[in-house]
């Protein structure tokens, strides 16, 4: 097909290339993103309120050969030529081209691997039809590193590999050979010598990523259909593209401090008695908890907004009990309503005319946990308003945070056919943005009904952007070792694609876990954003203290050791919903520069100050651990260390190898808590190592949005060797005495 450039010409600071049979849109952004489309405009389910992201005036220019039109805008530069292609330019120098030769034929269809996979026991579609695809074709510098792309299994660096987005359940240990999980995030950064920038390929049909798997020379983004419609995002290094692309998207807001608390979960806690038992263990063992899940079995026949009055008779009262020792409930809620005439759900459904459907226009059926289900339609605004209402089902009984699962959706009967029709598309157009859907619905309920406290959602599936409604569990892990350096790989890469609220099953859903895994698991996640003990009927049982005294206060000292420093948590969650920036990061994340860390996933950092080194294998007593450049000091022994190379260090089963970067000043609470109520400003000390630090501590009320309106104090801290100073930056907030 010919391409050749014919002419362009600027509607609305946007620039149209027509060729002779397409057309492009090209735009740049405020802060320097490139918007390659094929429509005119913004049209994304994850950036919200496009009209407020600002265009920047474009000069255009005639190109000299092959350049046949320069479109300069901020610190951009797009060379367009013929065939689409594009060379993209960032302060003057080369960011990214197209790859212009022809590409190497694949031997087999990237889509059929997901045969491989099963949902929930029932394999998934087969093949799929490529006639519709486009694609993004770039060239791979030979030594380009790759992140991002949400949960999906395998190297933090992710070069060499393909994927598929396409919001998959497999109850199947995950492994790095799938390609597909729940969340389908369509950004990634490529990260080179001397430049990095992000890929946003907003399109959610089904899409390819091949990050050099194919052909080293290049990566390829294919959607199965629709359109063209990516955004490019440079920055100096991965902070300024995180920061940007959550500028686009939206960054991950700070939660309720509880939410950072431990969370203890289980499906499922059958009855409301074992709940209450359940949070006096915790006070009895003096271990510190602030959340118990109840998992399905606590709604009348899974019948999502309704509680099981015979094992759940009076939640109002539970939740009182439990406040009064600082633990608050979340409960799960799937999107599937059993297909039930009378119950309030599926009849008001009905009434709204709420759920998708078949090709023939009646209401499309499948199997969930409640036998046959419906699904709601999230794409209209309706049902999302009816869903949210909803919520208050839940927060009248005291409910304080809602547990989005199976929203990919899942379906025990095959999966949703294609054609499932919703009002915004097809099934295949809305899978990969139902979850995010449900997750808004479920957030804007929250807001509403909950009396002006931060909405806390979680959720399985998810879209770029979900992380403005919710944080994101990674699924069903099982209890083996490989999960646990699985667990570090996802949340490093969630972190880097905008979740930042974000955490594995501790201990492993799937499969029993052993004494050591378990600590091993907790020794992980100990500074993990959000941070849950989970695990699935049947195996066996894994609370703190389920393996005896030794196991029991190894943990203990684990969560303590959290607690101790969900201050500075807390404050990089107030960074993040500000800047972006990640409260967890990979290595990479900071030092980009140095190669060695390019790989490196089983450390990683808590904000800039602290290096967490976890044992990830059994039997291990040591291990290796990198320092990069810099002085830091072992957070156990306080002995110095110059980085910049790798030291062994001693991790008996008890011991987490940390380190702390010389400058550091951390906000900790000192004390014995029993949950983070008992945390005030009064326990707080600035822990500083010797050097050069800055580093600003917010207090607020901890749970309601009224921060967003000044109501917080702000303390920037600054050290000097060994000498800390304060000042203070805001005053907003008043203590209740
Ligand atoms: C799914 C969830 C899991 C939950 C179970 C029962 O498998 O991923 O966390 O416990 O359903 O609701």
């Amino acid at each position: 097909m010919n391409q050749a450039f014919k002419t362009y010409e600027t509607v609305n600071d946007s620039v149209r290339l027509q060729y002779e049979e397409s057309v492009l849109y090209v735009t740049v952004l405020e802060g320097d993103i490139v918007h390659v489309s094929q429509k005119a405009g913004i049209h994304s389910y994850a950036i919200e309120d496009a009209d407020r992201v600002k265009i920047l005036q474009p000069e255009v220019s005639q190109g000299s050969a092959p350049c046949r039109v320069r479109i300069a805008a901020g610190n951009m530069e797009v060379q367009v030529k013929d065939n689409e292609k594009l060379d993209i330019f960032y302060r003057g120098k080369l960011l990214v081209s197209d790859y212009e030769e022809e590409r190497k034929k694949p031997e087999k269809n990237p889509y059929e691997d997901l045969t491989l996979a099963q949902l929930e026991g029932h394999a998934v579609e087969e093949g799929t039809d490529r006639k519709d695809a486009v694609m993004i074709l770039k060239k791979l510098g030979k030594e380009d590193a790759i992140y991002g792309l949400g949960d999906k299994p395998g190297c933090l660096n992710k070069r060499g590999y393909s994927y598929i987005n396409w919001n998959t359940d497999d109850p199947d240990p995950h492994v790095d050979s799938f390609k597909s999980l729940y969340k389908s995030i369509p950004f990634f950064m490529v990260l080179g010598d001397n430049f990095c920038y992000g890929l946003l390929a907003d399109n959610t049909y089904k899409t390819t990523f091949d990050f050099g798997c194919e052909n080293e020379a290049y990566y390829f983004v294919e959607h199965q259909k629709g359109c063209l419609d990516y955004y490019v995002i440079p920055g100096e290094d991965p902070k300024a593209v995180v920061h940007s692309y959550t500028m686009l998207t939206g960054t991950t807001p700070l939660q309720q401090r509880w939410i950072y608390g431990n969370h203890q979960s289980r499906w499922s806690y059958f009855t409301q008695e074992e709940v209450e038992a359940l949070a006096e263990e915790f006070e009895k063992r003096d271990i510190p908890c602030d959340v118990i899940h109840m998992d399905i079995d606590y709604m009348q026949g899974y019948r999502v907004f309704t509680f099981d009055d015979q094992k759940y008779p009076n939640v109002q009262k539970l939740s009182q009990k439990l406040a009064a020792k600082g633990i608050k409930l979340i409960t799960i809620i799937d999107p599937g309503v059993k297909k039930d005439p009378g119950y309030f759900m599926y009849d008001e459904g009905l009434e709204l005319d709420a759920f998708a459907k078949d090709e023939q226009g009646e209401v499309y059926v499948n199997t969930v946990w409640p036998g046959d289900a419906v699904f709601p339609d999230f794409t209209q605004e309706k049902v999302r308003d009816w869903w949210a209402d909803k919520t208050k089902v839940l927060t009248d009984h005291g409910i304080r945070g809602i547990w989005n699962d199976m929203n990919e959706p899942a379906s025990f009967h095959g999966p949703l056919p294609d054609s499932v029709k919703f009002a915004e598309g097809n099934h295949d157009e809305i899978h990969n943005i139902y979850g995010h859907l449900m997750a808004k619905a479920t957030y804007e309920g929250l807001l509403a009904q909950d009396g002006g406290r931060r909405p806390f959602v979680l959720t399985r599936a998810a879209y770029a952007g979900s992380q403005k409604y919710c944080g994101g569990w990674t699924g069903d892990n099982h209890s083996i070792w490989p999960h646990i350096m699985l667990s570090l790989e996802q949340i490093c890469n969630l972190s880097l694609s905008g979740m930042a609220m974000c955490g594995s099953d501790i201990g492993g859903f799937g499969s029993d876990t052993t004494p050591e895994l378990l600590i091993r698991f907790y020794e992980a996640a100990v500074f993990a954003p959000f941070f849950r003990n989970h695990s699935a009927m049947g195996t066996h049982r894994q609370e703190p203290w389920q393996f005896g005294a030794q196991t029991e206060e190894i943990i203990r000292k684990v969560i303590k050791l959290r607690y101790r420093f969900l201050p500075y948590l807390y404050d990089l969650a107030r960074e993040c919903e500000m800047t972006g920036a990640p409260i967890v990061r990979p290595l990479v994340y900071g030092y980009p520069q140095d190669k060695t860390v390019r790989n490196i996933a089983d450390e990683y950092m808590l904000g800039d100050f602290v290096l967490v080194a976890p044992v990830t294998e059994p039997g291990k007593t040591a291990r290796a651990v990198y320092l990069p450049q810099g002085d830091w000091y072992a957070y156990d022994t306080n002995e110095k260390y110059t980085g910049g190379r790798y030291i062994l260090a001693d991790a008996p089963l008890d011991q987490i190898p940390i380190f702390i970067k010389a400058g550091a000043i951390i906000p900790v609470a000192e004390g014995n808590f029993h949950s983070t109520e008992d945390i005030t400003e009064d326990n707080i000390q600035m822990l500083t190592y010797p050097g050069e630090g800055r580093f600003v501590h917010y207090e607020d009320d901890n749970e309601t949005l009224a921060y967003r309106e000044g109501v917080y104090n702000a303390t920037e801290y600054i050290l000097h060797g060994t000498t800390l100073t304060k000042k203070i930056l805001h005053e907003g907030y008043k203590r209740s005495i």
